[in-house]
């Protein structure tokens, strides 16, 4: 793609066809070498890359508009103020929530699963109280319930997943009943890439007056998500998965069931009259937004947003689907490896063991060819447990990714398998 033909962010225009080459110019680290070899960064589901786009919005925070927000009436405090509160409007209009009230940023998505169970699981859940989780989910989906769970005398409940790690329907179904009060599920799994059928599993958990909660972790960088379309109660998700910067997350939830919620956290900003004998909270969503918080980190989001809406998610969707898909296809010809999480509806997550082979040694091994993938239990220890291994390595890909990287992870599992005397 020429630059005359890109859009002003300098990024690749939708309406072109996709052309991975010019996406990589904008992400500095991927010119790295590891091990004097080039990067193959393939540890997307851990966290992106930045673009260029994001780099230089946090730069520009803390060179030129570098003040606190919210309080001030000097003009830095004003043009920092808007920054921020731009770019939750910019989040707002990603998710398609109804408004900005219903935004509220806070560190990440395990912030924000943890402020759902503590504020609204700690007066809503008693004894009587059921909780629904998948077998699938993330440990910052597990333990937040647990704790409350704990604490409230609710029951947590397990949805069982099969074996190619779809989450079984027929046992969903008749899991849910009036005492489920809250179902809360991954959107797309860290560690099998499955992406849950979260709008009919919606759809279901109403019909027995539950609310849903969807882990957005791994969904937002790979898939066009609408709050509303979803008819979610809540939505989470991390900045750093979606090409921005870390320390930045999402919380979207329905304004009439947040503003029922109290306080998760006291202190600057969340109060609007604070005496010794009594406190009234803020509007709306800085009644959750304690303290001073990751302003640099809320703006380079939204530009994260801005470049991923640039380059066309649905176009990124469609190149990382390639990807899965041919390295699926080739994974499966080799001898002696094996693909945990098979589900007909996945995106670039590709996990897998190799015979006799710990995930570890893989790492390690294809880290000497510059290869980067995580090996380990992902956080996900339960979706070990389930398909009876410690640990898998797993190769994620994003939109910046090449099939010369897939060769080059195809050429270092044969180095790792030559190694250790399995071909
Ligand atoms: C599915 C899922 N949920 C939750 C999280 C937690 O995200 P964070 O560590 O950014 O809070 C992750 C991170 O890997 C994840 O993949």
């Amino acid at each position: 793609m020429s630059e005359s033909k890109t859009k002003d962010t300098g990024t690749a225009s939708r309406q072109q066809a996709f052309d991975v080459m010019r996406v990589r110019q904008d992400f500095p680290q991927l010119d790295a070498t590891v091990n004097e070899q080039p990067l193959v960064y393939l540890d997307n589901a851990a966290t992106t890359q930045k673009p260029r786009q994001v780099i230089d919005a946090v730069s520009h925070f803390y060179e030129s508009t570098c003040s606190n927000i919210h309080r001030g009436v000097h003009q830095l405090s004003v043009v920092a103020t808007d920054l921020y509160e731009q770019a939750r409007e910019t989040v707002r209009a990603f998710i398609n929530a109804d408004s900005e009230r219903e935004v509220i940023f806070l560190r990440g998505t395990t912030e924000a699963i943890n402020l759902v169970a503590r504020s609204w699981g700690a007066p809503n859940l008693d004894s009587d109280s059921e909780i629904l989780i998948t077998h699938m989910e993330h440990h910052s989906n597990i333990v937040p319930w647990q704790l409350i769970a704990e604490e409230t005398g609710a029951t947590l409940r397990v949805v069982p997943i099969n074996d190619r790690g779809e989450v079984d329907m027929v046992a969903f179904r008749e899991m849910l009943s009036e005492k489920t009060r809250m179902v809360s599920v991954v959107h797309v799994s860290n560690a099998l890439g499955t992406i849950n059928p979260v709008r009919e599993m919606t759809q279901a958990a109403h019909e027995v007056g539950a609310l849903v909660l969807l882990d957005g972790a791994q969904a937002v960088a790979h898939m066009h998500v609408d709050v509303q379309e979803l008819d979610c109660d809540f939505y989470c998700f991390s900045g750093h998965k979606l090409y921005g910067p870390t320390g930045v997350g999402i919380l979207w939830g329905r304004q009439e069931l947040l503003k029922s919620m109290p306080p998760y956290q006291g202190g600057g900003d969340m109060i609007t009259r604070v005496t010794f004998e009594k406190t009234t909270f803020n509007r709306l969503p800085y009644r959750f937004e304690a303290g001073t918080p990751n302003i640099a980190g809320g703006i380079g989001l939204a530009a994260a947003i801005d470049y991923i809406e640039a380059v066309g998610i649905e176009a990124a969707a469609a190149w990382e689907d390639k990807l899965l898909k041919e390295a699926t296809e080739r994974l499966e010809r080799m001898d002696g490896v094996k693909i945990i999480g098979t589900a007909a509806q996945k995106t670039s997550v590709l996990s897998f063991v190799l015979k006799d082979i710990h995930p570890h040694d893989i790492g390690t091994v294809l880290d000497k060819s510059g290869v980067a993938i995580r090996a380990g239990h992902h956080c996900a220890q339960p979706v070990m447990d389930r398909y009876g291994v410690p640990a898998t390595a797993r190769a994620s890909f994003s939109v910046y990714n090449t099939t010369a990287e897939i060769d080059a992870l195809v050429e270092s599992i044969l180095n790792v398998q030559e190694m250790f005397g399995h071909v």
